[in-house]
């Protein structure tokens, strides 16, 4: 038995027995049984099979860093490969060990959004998907299996779901997120839900990607996310026997490109539409959204009569349509994003805070600006705001009660609350939260078709 013993910078230990990793032991370890309705098992090159990690007692107690040694761990794994490189041993068990997905026989359905009848209406007006890059079944199954695969990044510790997860609406539960070696990112992550219905379509906090095609490698070549290079991904994708046969049912040839990398993940990420929520069981069975929904509570009502008018949450966080006036029955009731950055005064005018927008244009106008993600599933995606700043909803909702700051750019819709808060007192900020409590799309959270198709080998530091 070749064990190999590392510890890394947090003294944390892993012995590797890298002999014993041959493919049926891999199988039975993660208890594969053969394919049955299931197509399964393409190996691809990366994780060690078989590796066993010695962890202080004390340091088990904690979820959370368990969590962080798991990817400490993983990390470990690669080293050991590395290491071994040249080793006859080694080289052997590398071919050997390869990571498997379990896809269905027949690719789920990405294209056709379930939508509300009042949904329907609008969306059309709202999606950003481009005439050259429309979702496919294939072309979104191969966006799935590269959002979940930890080799795109550089040590193979991180996937886009490292930080993007399904259970908590695509966000990561953390105030500013961690990359690959464990540094933090200077923001909070953003959930990627009804993404296709930003009707502007440009992405991040600061809006510097164009659009959800440019934006998606962007993370896999940050040195701080996922810190990889493009081409050196792509070498390895192709020469890892579980892309080809994606990539040809995908794009008709087996070839691996960044380009159809992008498309795939774009087709993917515009597959994550969300809306089952109560919200949208009651506003469908109604006329206007100020009606009385029928399925809520007296509270959630008066919540949502708070949102849409004197909370005035809805003048920014329900795009208002142009030309379409707030209290129209006509406006669209749907997608809870804002209609383009703006400052919501979490900071005064001082220097050394992040200028979003503006430090992306350089322009004094756009500095203090930025997106918000959709208001759906908000909830579930705390901590809030672009630096992850309050950790709850209740804090959200104190600082347009209280706290907003003047600001140069400051949004004119939120003027007063800077001069005299919007004071609402106890009953109507619960009364809020419930509301926004209806916009939770729960069914999301376990779609299979969204799912990590990676049968993942049970580690010894969590079981999962
Ligand atoms: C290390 C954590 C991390 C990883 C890994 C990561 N992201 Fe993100 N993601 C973030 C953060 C943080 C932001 C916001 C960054 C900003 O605005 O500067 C973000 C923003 C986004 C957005 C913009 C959403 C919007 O509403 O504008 C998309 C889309 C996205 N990520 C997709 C991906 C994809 C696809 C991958 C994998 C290729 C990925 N992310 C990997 C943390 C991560
Ligand atoms: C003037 C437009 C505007 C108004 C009015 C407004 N918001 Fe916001 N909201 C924003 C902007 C812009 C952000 C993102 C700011 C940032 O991250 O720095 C934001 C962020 C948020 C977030 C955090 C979202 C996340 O993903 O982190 C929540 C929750 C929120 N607003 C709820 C509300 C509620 C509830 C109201 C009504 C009391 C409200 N907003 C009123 C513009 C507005």
């Amino acid at each position: 038995m070749g064990f190999r013993r590392q510890t890394d910078a947090n003294g944390l230990q892993s012995v590797g027995s890298e002999r014993d990793g041959n493919a049926s032991q891999i199988t039975s370890e993660l208890g594969h049984r053969p394919p049955r309705g299931k197509v399964a098992t393409t190996f691809g090159k990366f994780q060690a099979s078989n590796h066993v990690a010695t962890l202080q007692p004390d340091v088990r107690q904690n979820q959370r860093v368990r969590c962080k040694l798991r990817q400490a761990v993983h990390g470990l794994a690669m080293v050991a490969l590395a290491v071994g490189a040249g080793n006859a041993v080694a080289e052997e068990s590398t071919a050997e060990q390869r990571q498997q997905v379990r896809l269905p026989e027949t690719p789920y359905d990405y294209t056709q959004a379930s939508l509300p009848k009042y949904v329907r209406k609008h969306a059309a007006m709202y999606d950003n998907t481009p005439a050259d890059n429309p979702i496919t079944n294939h072309g979104a199954t191969l966006g799935r299996v590269l959002f979940y695969d930890r080799q795109l990044s550089r040590n193979g510790t991180t996937s886009c779901a490292s930080c993007h997860q399904q259970k908590l609406a695509f966000t990561d539960g953390k105030k500013v997120s961690v990359g690959f070696d464990r540094k933090a990112v200077t923001r909070n992550s953003m959930s990627l839900l009804n993404l296709r219905y930003y009707r502007r379509g440009k992405m991040f906090w600061d809006e510097r990607a164009a659009s959800l095609e440019a934006q998606v490698l962007m993370p896999i070549e940050n040195k701080v996310e996922m810190g990889h290079r493009l081409p050196e991904l792509t070498r390895q994708l192709q020469a890892d026997p579980l892309y080809p046969p994606l990539f040809a049912a995908a794009f008709g040839s087996p070839q691996v490109t960044s380009e159809r990398m992008a498309r795939s993940l774009a087709q993917f990420i515009r597959a994550l539409v969300a809306f089952r929520s109560k919200y949208d069981v009651g506003r469908d069975q109604v006329a206007t959204v100020h009606d009385a929904f029928p399925n809520f509570s007296k509270q959630e009502n008066y919540g949502k009569e708070l949102f849409l008018g004197r909370a005035r949450c809805a003048e920014c966080h329900l795009e208002p349509q142009p030309g379409v006036p707030l209290d129209s029955a006509a406006r669209q009731s749907a997608f809870f994003f804002i209609a383009k950055p703006t400052v919501n005064g979490v900071d005064s005018d001082v220097p050394k805070v992040d200028l979003g927008v503006g430090a992306a244009t350089q322009r004094r106008e756009d500095q203090g600006r930025f997106k918000v993600s959709s208001l759906r599933n908000i909830l579930l995606t705390g901590p809030y705001m672009h630096d992850g700043r309050f950790i709850t909803i209740e804090q959200v909702v104190e600082h347009y009660n209280w706290s907003v700051r003047p600001h140069p750019n400051l949004d004119p819709r939120l003027a007063d609350f800077a001069a005299n808060g919007l004071a609402l007192p106890e009953t109507e900020k619960v009364a809020l939260i419930e509301f926004l409590g209806t916009l939770t799309d729960r069914q999301i959270l376990s779609d299979p078709r969204f799912s990590d198709p990676f049968v993942r080998r049970p580690s010894p530091v969590e079981s999962e």
